[in-house]
């Protein structure tokens, strides 16, 4: 069965048809585009077609838009009206509209559109590193990346969700010596990451003031290096008590991983690429290093790239670039997309240029974000700053999500107080995680944001608790009824302006699916599910439901259960959980 076409689909064949019937010529490949009208005042959409074939046609923009309108006379899709320059503005009839709704409600996918060249897409995001603890700043890629994967594969993409962790690096000389040195048994057990980072940590400091202590993990890096078959069990088991860790977390997020390439996976690959580019001449040796020049680039001219250092250790840069290839060659990638914060802008600049001279091929792209910052609760005048303990650490995510989750729980506690302690439990983890996720999911990834409960856990405006609240009234009016209903999707009649104008905003779900893949932007969703759930209360103030009758009130339960089902699937692809109470 073939999609029913959308309303833009129908207006633009009805342009179409009309600029045949006119016997104009048109340019090669020529197609109406239509798009949502600028101002709801001027109907649902609008079509610049006149204004773009004014040349071709040899006749001005208004008179084309005229013709087209003249040609078009009375449709049972929309009425027109040629407006501003020559701009034709199309109001939908509400049979047209209701006929969106049947399709939609019938539409297992609700109107989101599967792609027509599916690629393989590797998404690269969260990449913590090990035993250092994954801060609120690693919480942006991780959310972040985990709705781009999800909204990726509902469009029919082959999505490899990959995490690759920094499980490789100079650190592993200071946990190594802390290892070996000072480690709390007892600790590690209880709590396997805050006491790798405590020996992280503490070694850390040592080595600024103590040339000895850094020698000595210097050298334990080396051994590791070498292969030294202690210091590699030693390095497998952070490897694993991290990761378990980290598993814990992601589970309690609803967030998965297709593999964990870390970078200790791409090891034997670094000297023979290093060789590889020196062969090809891309990269140079220079005082006993080896590096890439980037003469003539903006921004990277005058510092080249190294990638294998005079003491032949290799880097980030070796990594990455290493990583790439495999993905490429290995994984057959079309697609890799970085969910890295915008610090890295010149890193990942550098590695695909390097990649570009390579001959690598496949559409690479540093999905980058901003900050979050924190205003001082002492001082709320003063800027807000990079979020921080008050011991100058990032704030660990773990101490994040255990708040707001604390946070759900009082309000449930507070509105609720009758629900079972399971139900409340379920609904705090629901409301408390996903207020966190949309806070992030709401915000333009490209700026920082400011840190905040209030602004997260809100029941009003853009926010989780406000968006599953409305998921919530829109299920709780089929437990009002006497008998339980599934609404009739072909048996509708939309009359009254606020059903016209939420059967309008719900067709209009695969259009705000697909605009945030355009340029990796899941705040386009969370505005258009905010949008959403207005309309649906500006619907359920004005329209009675439960009080209608015949034919208005199985259109009114269908517009419940439409929305319903939006809500849910468009949380669901911000990776945020509904609840059917609350
Ligand atoms: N581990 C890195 C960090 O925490 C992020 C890695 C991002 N991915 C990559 N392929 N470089 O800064």
């Amino acid at each position: 069965m073939s999609p029913t076409p959308t309303l833009p689909t129908l207006l633009a064949d009805l342009v179409s048809d009309a600029l045949d019937g006119i016997g104009a010529t048109l340019p090669e490949g020529f197609s109406p585009e239509i798009s949502p009208a600028s101002d709801p005042r001027f109907g649902h959409y609008q079509t610049n077609a006149a204004l773009v074939l004014a040349r071709s046609l040899k006749d001005n923009p208004r008179n084309i838009a005229t013709r087209i309108s003249d040609a078009i006379g009375v449709s049972e899709l929309a009425t027109l009206e040629v407006a501003g320059p020559g701009f034709l503005n199309f109001n939908l009839s509400a049979t047209a509209l209701g006929n969106a709704l049947t399709a939609l409600a019938t539409d297992p996918r609700l109107g989101v559109a599967l792609v027509s060249s599916p690629e393989r897409i590797i998404i690269d995001y969260s990449s913590p590193n090990i035993a250092k603890p994954m801060h609120v700043g690693h919480i942006r890629s991780t959310i972040i990346g985990d709705s781009l994967a999800r909204i990726a594969r509902f469009v029919g993409h082959d999505v490899i969700a990959d995490n690759h962790i920094g499980d490789w690096g100079t650190q592993f000389g200071m946990i190594l010596h802390g290892w070996k040195t000072f480690l709390d048994h007892a600790a590690l057990e209880a709590n396997p990451i805050a006491e790798l980072v405590r020996c992280y940590r503490e070694v850390n400091a040592e080595v600024k003031t103590n040339p000895v202590t850094a020698e000595t993990a210097r050298q334990e890096l080396v051994k590791l290096q070498a292969g030294d078959p202690e210091n590699t069990k030693i390095w497998q088991n952070c490897v694993d008590l991290s990761r378990a860790g980290l598993q814990k977390i992601y589970d309690r997020l609803d967030i998965h991983f297709d593999t964990w390439l870390g970078e200790s996976h791409y090891n034997d690959r670094l000297r023979p690429l290093v060789d590889d580019l020196l062969r090809k001449k891309i990269a140079t040796r220079n005082d006993g290093a080896v590096c890439v020049f980037f003469e003539g680039i903006p921004r990277l001219e005058g510092k080249p790239a190294l990638i294998q250092k005079s003491d032949g250790g290799f880097n980030y840069t070796t990594t990455d670039l290493a990583t790439l290839a495999y993905r490429i060659h290995d994984q057959q990638a079309t697609r890799i997309w970085y969910v890295v914060g915008s610090p890295q802008r010149l890193h990942f600049q550098e590695v695909f240029e390097i990649a570009r001279r390579h001959e690598i091929e496949a559409a690479m792209c540093h999905i980058a974000f901003g900050s979050i910052l924190q205003s001082d609760p002492e001082n709320p005048e003063a800027p807000p700053q990079l979020m921080r303990t008050r011991e100058g650490r990032s704030i660990g995510l773990v101490e994040v999500l255990e708040e707001a989750v604390e946070r759900a729980r009082s309000t449930v506690e507070e509105k609720n107080p009758d629900l079972s302690e399971d139900e409340k439990a379920a609904i705090a983890e629901a409301v408390g995680i996903g207020s966190i996720k949309y806070f992030e999911l709401s915000h333009d990834r490209s700026t920082d944001y400011v840190f905040s409960w209030e602004g997260m856990l809100s029941q009003q405006g853009n926010t989780a608790p406000y968006l599953i609240y409305s998921y919530v009234r829109t299920r709780s009016i089929f437990r009002k009824l006497d008998q339980e209903i599934v609404p009739d999707p072909k048996n509708v009649e939309l009359t009254a302006p606020a059903e016209l104008a939420l059967a309008f905003k719900l067709t209009q779900f695969g259009d705000a699916v697909a605009a945030v893949l355009v340029d990796h932007r899941p705040h386009l969703l969370s505005a258009y599910l905010y949008e959403l759930a207005r309309q649906f209360h500006s619907f359920f103030e004005a329209c009675p439901v439960l009080r209608s009758e015949g034919t208005t009130r199985n259109t009114r339960l269908l517009l419940c259960d439409t929305t319903a089902r939006v809500l849910a699937q468009g949380l669901n692809l911000l990776g945020i959980k509904v609840v059917e109470r609350m």
